[in-house]
C-alpha cells in the first residue's frame, strides 16, 4: 500500500512533467534505443520477449512476472538466446517506477489490462497491451482517457490490424466490391477440454504471488491449471468470446467499416458436456445490429463429435469471417478469397503477414508510433481495440442477463432473428453429435439489449448497465479520475 501511494505520487508528478513535455520524446530519433520491459511471460509474453529485440532500435531491458518460476525460466532463455542478462521485476509497479524504461508490453491476464495501462500511462511509459483491450467496457474508457491525458502511445494487440492487404481489401468492400453487404459471419470453431473440478483446498503454486496475480479481482482459486485456465472464470477472463473473439469480431466490424458500438446485441449459449468448474460458455452464438449489415458470430469449443479430434468448419473455415455481398462473398482469416454466387474463386486476397502470426508487424508499427509520437500512426489504438473488444463484452452482458430455456424450444424463440435462427440449427446438431440430449438440455437465451452507440450504454436496461464495470479489489483500483 505504501509503495502504491508512493508510486501514485510519482506518477502524478511525472504526469505533470509528461504533459508539459514537448513531443517528440527523447527517443524519437532513429538512433536512440527504445528500452522495453515485457510484463507477464508465461504464454504470449514469451513471444514478445523474443520478438521485440528483433525490431530495429529496440532493446528489451527487463522482464516482469509474479510467478518466480516463469520469470526465472524466461530470463534464462533470454540470456541463452541473446547473450545478455535481463533486469527482473516481480511487481509491475517497480517497472513503472524505473526511469530507465521507456515502454512496456502487458502480456498479463485480461483483468490486468485496464489498470496496467492506466498505471503505465500515468508513469509516462508507452504501452503495448494484449487483447482484449480491457476486462470491461468502463475501464477501456479510462484507458483512452489516460493515453490522451499523458500523451502516451498505446497499442492493443489485435495484430491483424497490421495487415495492409486486409486494410486495402476491406476498403474495397466498403466501396462495394462485393455489392451491398447482406451479412457478416465470424466463426471460431476449436476444440478444448474440461478443466476439471479440483477440490476446495486448492492452493496457488508456491512460486506465485497470488495476491498480485489477482490484482483487481477476488482471490478465490477454483482451477487446477493456474495459468491460462483463468479465461473460463468471469472475474479474470471474458470467455472464449473475449479470448479469441477480439480477433474475429475485429475483422467482422473492420470489413464493413463499423466504427462505433452496434445498436443491439443478442447472445445464445451454454457450457456443455464438461463437468467442471468453468463458468463461461463453450458454445456461443452472437448477433450484433449495425446499419452497414448485421454481424453474427459462432463459437464452438467442442470437437465435431464425441471422441473426435477435429474441429468444425464453416465454408472451409475454423477461424475467420464470411462477408456475404449481393454479388460476391469474401471468405478469409489472415488471407482469403472472393467467391462468386456459384462458389467459384474469382480472386485471392493475400499479402505479407510476417513472423509470429502478424505480431512482428504489429510490434514494428507500435515502435514506429512511439518514435513519431503520433497515435494516428498506430494500427490498433485504444479506441480501435475498445470498439472490437466491446463487442465481446456486450455479448457476455447479454449472456449474463439471460433466461434459461429448453434447448429444444430455441428455434421458436429465435425465429424473428433469421440469421441467429439459421445458426441455432447448426448449434443443436453439433451439440447432439457431442452427446447432448437436445430434448432435455437447456440453453441461456440472452436478452436482446438495445444499445445507444453515443453513450455506449443500454438505455432500457439498468441490470445490463450495472455490468459495464467491475468491482475493483483495493488497492488495485482503476481510478475514476485518471
Ligand atoms: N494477441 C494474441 O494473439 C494473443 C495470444 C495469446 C494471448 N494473448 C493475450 O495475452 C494475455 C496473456 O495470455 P497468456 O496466454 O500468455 O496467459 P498466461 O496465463 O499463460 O500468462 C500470463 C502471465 O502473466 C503473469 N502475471 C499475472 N499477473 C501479473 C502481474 N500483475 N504482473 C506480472 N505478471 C503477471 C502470470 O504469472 C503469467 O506468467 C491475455 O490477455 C491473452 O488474451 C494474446
Amino acid at each position: 500500500m505504501l509503495s502504491l501511494n508512493r508510486r501514485q505520487f510519482l506518477a502524478a508528478a511525472s504526469a505533470t512533467a509528461v504533459t508539459s513535455m514537448s513531443t517528440p520524446s527523447a527517443f524519437a530519433s532513429a538512433n536512440d534505443e527504445l528500452r522495453v520491459v515485457v510484463i507477464g511471460l508465461n504464454g504470449i509474453g514469451r513471444t514478445h520477449l523474443n520478438g521485440f529485440p528483433e525490431v530495429s532500435g529496440v532493446r528489451v531491458v527487463g522482464a516482469c512476472d509474479v510467478d518466480s518460476a516463469v520469470l526465472g525460466k524466461r530470463a534464462e532463455e533470454f540470456q541463452k538466446k541473446f547473450n545478455r542478462k535481463l533486469k527482473t521485476y516481480n511487481d509491475m509497479r517497480q517497472v513503472f517506477d524505473d526511469p530507465d524504461v521507456d515502454a512496456v508490453v502487458l502480456a498479463v491476464p485480461n483483468h490486468w489490462h485496464g489498470l496496467g495501462t492506466v498505471w503505465g500511462c500515468q508513469a509516462g511509459k508507452d504501452v503495448y497491451t494484449e487483447k482484449p483491450c480491457s476486462h470491461n467496457i468502463w475501464e477501456a474508457g479510462q484507458m483512452e482517457k489516460a493515453a490522451k491525458k499523458y500523451d502516451r502511445i498505446v497499442q492493443v494487440g489485435i495484430q491483424r490490424r497490421s495487415f495492409t492487404h486486409l486494410k486495402d481489401f476491406f476498403q474495397e468492400i466498403q466501396q462495394g466490391v462485393l455489392g451491398k453487404v447482406k451479412q457478416v459471419k465470424g466463426v471460431y470453431l476449436t476444440r478444448r477440454n474440461s478443466i476439471g473440478r479440483p477440490d476446495a483446498a486448492l492452493q496457488p503454486p508456491a512460486t506465485v504471488d497470488h495476491n498480485q496475480w489477482c490484482g483487481p479481482a477476488p482471490t478465490k482459486l477454483e482451477r487446477a491449471n493456474y495459468h491460462y485456465d483463468w479465461h473460463w472464470f468471469w472475474e479474470y477472463g471474458n470467455a472464449e468470446l473475449g479470448n479469441n473473439g477480439p480477433h474475429i469480431l475485429d475483422l467482422c466490424r473492420w470489413s464493413i467499416g463499423a466504427e462505433e458500438f452496434p445498436t443491439a446485441v443478442t447472445s445464445v449459449g451454454g457450457r456443455y458436456v464438461w463437468d467442471d468448474n468453468g463458468q463461461t460458455p463453450n458454445t456461443h452464438l452472437l448477433r450484433y445490429e449495425y446499419a452497414q449489415a448485421p454481424i453474427t458470430f459462432e463459437i464452438r469449443d467442442l470437437p465435431t463429435a464425441t471422441g473426435k479430434k477435429d474441429t468444425c468448419k464453416h465454408m472451409g473455415l475454423s477461424y475467420g469471417i464470411v462477408v456475404e455481398g449481393e454479388e460476391a462473398t469474401y471468405v478469409g482469416f489472415d488471407t482469403g478469397k472472393v467467391i462468386d454466387p456459384q462458389g467459384k474463386t474469382i480472386r485471392e486476397i493475400k499479402g505479407t503477414t510476417g513472423p509470429d502470426g502478424g505480431r512482428q508487424l504489429h510490434r514494428e508499427n507500435f515502435v514506429k508510433a512511439v518514435r513519431s509520437r503520433k497515435t494516428s500512426d498506430l494500427n490498433c489504438d485504444v479506441r480501435t481495440g475498445h470498439l472490437s473488444t466491446a463487442l465481446c463484452h456486450l455479448g457476455n452482458i447479454s449472456h449474463k442477463v439471460s433466461d434459461t430455456i429448453s434447448l429444444k424450444s430455441l428455434p421458436e424463440r429465435t425465429q424473428e432473428q433469421p440469421l441467429v435462427n439459421e445458426a441455432v440449427g447448426r448449434m443443436q446438431s453439433h451439440l447432439a453429435a457431442n452427446g447432448v440430449d437436445v430434448a432435455s438440455a437447456h440453453v441461456q437465451l440472452g436478452k436482446t439489449l438495445q444499445i445507444d452507440p453515443k453513450t455506449e450504454t443500454f438505455p432500457q436496461d439498468e441490470k445490463a448497465n450495472g455490468l459495464l464495470k467491475r468491482e475493483y479489489r483495493a488497492p488495485f483500483i482503476v481510478p475514476e479520475n485518471v
